[in-house]
């Protein structure tokens, strides 16, 4: 009798779906005070060097299909770069950033006055902290949101009224992982890959209960950033480090796409960090366009 053949499972063909994302270029990008772990004044930025890596996640999004409209950057505010922070904008809602500590708090104001020139059905500044996509992700039906180190549970109350969807509060717990996006990426409207250590215990089975098919993140791939990745269904532009988070996508029928932001690390921030999405809403939900 001959053994069975391994039985494979087919990874599910992924649909990528045009997006449309906000960047702001890194002009003015420096490490000039220490908000995270990952900042030391000290260390030497490489300015050009940024500005560069920055031009090729740019041209990567755009060459996928994607569309980036920029916010311009303002001299003194040297982490505008990191645009995700700037607020949370699901089908045309738009909620601007507070931001917690007094060196970004000018971001607050500077990302709304942006907002405000765009044509959205509806804008608010957050009355509560909150740094927008940093620990806000939007995930079709729900926004997982992370609470511990820069925003509270109040500000989850504030976005769930504001945007009339389920928050799910998830404690982090571990400050290098300081923001949801650091240890948590959503591929999909129903897969999510996080790496569980950054997680308080009640979150990590929230987590376990809502996504049972997530793919789980080891140390090494959340520390070389590869969770702060993005994803437009099919094609997740991350971190070239992270080797078995994109093995992991790769046999998931995800299409890894490396880019390298390690200039941008110095600030604690990655891909997904310096990309806003303007999310469309799912007219199944009663809202559509973006
Ligand atoms: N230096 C910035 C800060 O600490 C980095 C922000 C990174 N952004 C993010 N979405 N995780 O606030």
């Amino acid at each position: 009798m001959t053994a069975a053949a391994p039985l494979r499972v087919p990874a599910p063909a992924r649909v990528a779906r045009p997006r449309r994302y906000v960047m702001c270029r890194p002009e003015h990008f420096e490490v000039s005070y220490a908000i995270n772990p990952w900042m030391d004044p000290d260390a030497p930025v490489d300015r050009p060097r940024a500005l560069a890596q920055w031009e090729i996640l740019r041209a990567v999004l755009e060459e996928h299909g994607h569309s980036v409209e920029t916010v311009p950057g303002e001299p003194g505010l040297p982490d505008m770069v990191f645009a995700a922070n700037s607020g949370i904008v699901i089908g045309g809602h738009a909620l601007s950033a507070r931001f917690a500590h007094p060196e970004r708090a000018a971001e607050g104001p500077a990302f709304h006055r942006w907002f405000a020139a765009r044509e959205l059905r509806a804008l608010a500044p957050a009355a509560e902290t909150n740094e927008g996509e940093g620990d806000f992700a939007f995930a079709g039906q729900r926004i997982l949101a992370g609470v511990g180190f820069r925003c509270s549970l109040s500000a989850h109350a504030e976005v769930e009224q504001y945007f009339d969807l389920p928050v799910v509060s998830l404690e982090l717990v571990d400050p290098r992982f300081y923001h949801l996006d650091t240890a948590l990426m959503v591929l999909d409207d129903t897969t999510i890959a996080y790496y569980p250590d950054a997680f308080g215990p009640a979150a990590r089975d929230v987590l376990s209960a809502l996504y049972p098919d997530a793919i789980l993140a080891g140390e090494a791939d959340a520390l070389s950033f590869g969770l702060n990745g993005v994803s437009d269904g099919h094609h997740v532009f991350l971190d070239p480090g992270a080797t078995g988070l994109i093995a992991a996508l790769r046999a998931r029928g995800f299409a890894p796409v490396p880019v390298d932001m390690s200039e941008l690390r110095k600030g604690g921030g990655g891909v997904k960090c310096c990309v806003l999405e303007l999310h469309h809403r799912d007219t199944s939900t009663g809202e559509s366009g973006s």
